[in-house]
């Protein structure tokens, strides 16, 4: 058998969330036999316990294949990557390492939003795609029509999609067949064939210092040859090199047209930075100028929240922390901010409120300090100053502006009505519909992003059975009339809890607040009163009840004196609690009440 250097393919698979990349990789890495059948589980490229506790991906994965085909042994480097589009940014950074695409829809949801905003990405690196309708098993499943939607999404004839069950493998051999056939070689356009790399992602290991995630553009790097990242002006040396299986496989070498990774040896988190290039360290040929690969442009945050270490000392835990998990996410932005009020923390930037959701449980979970996390916010405009925190929110304010976005909404019609009822309560603006064949709608509207990270997602989503989705884009500042809402927890103020909200909704937006709190917060020995205040005045109120102690348990017989004594005890204890209680609100529930 053949087994040319020229037979790779580097492809990605992208689709809306949950339409299936994750089962159909599985199958992947079957029919390779890339992972033997004992080891195989369910989603087997998410391997990070959050991934699998939520059923999602939140991280590309990489990973490495051999198949035999036509006589000839073909390498395919396959990176899975999330559906979410707070997530994007790693969509996008693949794509920088493949020359095609395998575009997954769902046959029982058709096209979403997802799907669309992922085609303008690949649309824009002009990359080889390979369309397939998954979930041809379901019952529900509607073939033809959505194999029409994608055809004319794409401008394909029919017989260029392929339908496939990804669950029970029907017709996934047909998609290797494709990526071999229809997607190209990786390039070779290096004439001097000087080694350059592009890092499309990161990750912190203790042990080998900062391992980077390449495609090699030209040349080729060994084992122990010493390194350069360019932009970073940074040195190292390529201490173990391999492949991804999907877990590291060490080689001796990696070549032009291969994925794979390099453990530097750096171990200065700020030192790696994702979309640079790598060259090899020469100082022979220092005079040679190697041109920069293009890399990535810096995401921008859409949602801002306030991370604070619990325990003052561990700033420098929480500041390390976080650099180590931007390498893993770039798209994590953070800087230090002092506030009187909570000490010194960090003002983090996010995709969205999953990404900040998922970002701080990872901090929590893999680095372990307890944090104070504010609600997350958009950026405000008042009087034509940037606020990124409720905490900043000037005492008496002028003009107050909020971010606004257009918005497409991509929904099944026979859940338009109810579609359109959620927007109006959102205050949007409608602007148009357009029809993607008979039974498919995309309305195009404006609304505030505010409104966009309350939750508009999940409302759409629920009126419609989970069939319609929506993306969006920032268009810039409107007037608002907005105000800030603090909370009160035992009288005692928390300014971490602090949020903007649109002053006519300030009673439900109050009462759904402290009704969360009383929920999440766990009750004391005595009842903890929780207030929305605003401007001064209580806008809600919500008390938990006192836990209550049996200290007279151990008592048995009659004895009432002895009773009413050990209960006196216990309320003059509680009044101690209270004057000295200081409610302390754990980061469990400040996760809680971040989801809503
Ligand atoms: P994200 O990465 O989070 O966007 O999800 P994903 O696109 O990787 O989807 P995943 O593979 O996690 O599948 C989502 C759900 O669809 C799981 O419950 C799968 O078992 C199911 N699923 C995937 N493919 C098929 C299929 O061909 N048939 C059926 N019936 N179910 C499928």
């Amino acid at each position: 058998m053949e087994d040319k250097a020229n037979n790779i393919r580097n492809f990605a698979i992208l689709s809306h969330i949950d339409h299936g990349k994750s089962t159909l990789a599985d199958r992947f890495l079957e029919l390779t036999e890339t992972i033997s059948k004992n080891k195989m589980r369910p989603q087997f490229l998410d391997t990070m316990d959050l991934e699998r506790e939520r059923g999602i991906t939140i991280k590309m994965q990489p990973v490495r294949m051999e198949y035999n085909f036509s006589g000839e042994k073909y390498i395919l480097n396959l990176i899975d990557t999330p559906g979410h589009v707070d997530f994007s940014y790693e969509v996008s950074r693949s794509l920088a390492a493949v020359e095609g695409v395998v575009l997954l829809v769902d046959a029982s949801k058709g096209i979403q939003a997802q799907t669309l905003a992922n085609l303008e990405l690949v649309q824009k690196q002009s990359l080889v795609i390979i369309p397939v309708v998954n979930k041809i098993d379901l019952a529900q499943a509607k073939i033809e029509e959505t194999v029409q939607e994608v055809a004319i999404l794409l401008k394909v004839e029919k017989e260029k999609i392929i339908k496939i069950s990804a669950k029970f493998g029907t017709n996934v051999e047909q998609i290797l067949e494709a990526i071999i056939k229809r997607i190209p070689e990786p390039p070779k356009e290096n004439i001097n064939n000087l080694f350059r790399a592009l890092i499309f992602d990161s990750e912190y290991d203790s042990y080998k210092g900062i391992i980077v995630y390449i495609r090699v553009i030209d040349g080729e790097i060994k084992r122990g040859e010493q390194i350069e990242l360019l932009a970073a002006k940074t040195e190292g040396e390529a201490r173990e090199l391999g492949y991804f299986k999907p877990e590291f496989f060490p080689q001796e070498k990696l070549s032009a047209g291969e994925i794979g990774y390099i453990a530097t040896g750096v171990k200065k988190p700020g030192n790696v930075r994702v979309g640079d290039t790598i060259i090899k360290f020469n100082p022979a040929e220092s005079g040679i100028n190697i041109e920069p690969l293009p890399g990535y442009q810096e995401p921008q945050s859409v949602v801002f929240a306030s991370l604070y270490p619990e325990n003052p000392d561990q700033f420098d835990l929480l500041k390390e922390a976080l650099k180590k998990l931007k390498l893993n996410d770039p798209s994590l932005f953070f800087e230090p901010e002092t506030k009187e009020a909570l000490g010194r923390g960090f003002r983090c930037g996010f995709l969205g409120t999953l990404h900040a959701e998922i970002i701080s449980e990872r901090l929590y979970r893999e680095f372990g300090p307890n944090l104070v996390i504010s609600p997350a916010s958009v950026v405000y405009k008042v009087d034509g100053k940037l606020i990124y925190s409720a905490v900043d929110w000037p005492q008496s304010c002028g003009l107050t502006e909020e971010l606004w976005a257009s918005l497409e909404i991509i929904t099944p019609t026979r859940y338009l009505g109810k579609v359109l009822e959620i927007l109006k309560n959102f205050q949007g603006n409608y602007l148009n519909t357009e029809y993607i064949g008979s039974e498919k709608a995309i309305l195009f509207y404006e609304v505030s992003l505010r409104a966009i990270i309350e939750n508009l997602y999940d409302k759409i989503k629920s009126v419609s059975q989970g069939y319609a989705s929506m993306s969006y884009k920032i268009l810039g500042f409107r007037k608002g009339d907005l105000v800030k809402m603090e909370v009160l927890v035992a009288g005692e103020k928390k300014e971490a809890l602090s949020k903007i909200v649109l002053r006519d909704q300030v009673f439900c937006q109050g009462k759904k607040l402290v009704e969360k709190l009383k929920e999440v917060l766990p009750s004391q020995q005595f009842s903890i009163a929780l207030q929305a205040v605003v401007g001064g005045r209580i806008v809600a109120r919500e008390t938990i009840r006192a836990r209550r102690k049996d200290v007279t348990g151990y008592l048995y017989g009659g004895d009432y004196t002895r009773k009413r004594k050990l209960l006196e005890k216990q309320k003059k204890g509680k009044k101690i609690l209270k004057v000295k209680g200081k409610v302390i609100i754990p980061s469990k529930a400040y996760l809680e009440i971040f989801r809503g």
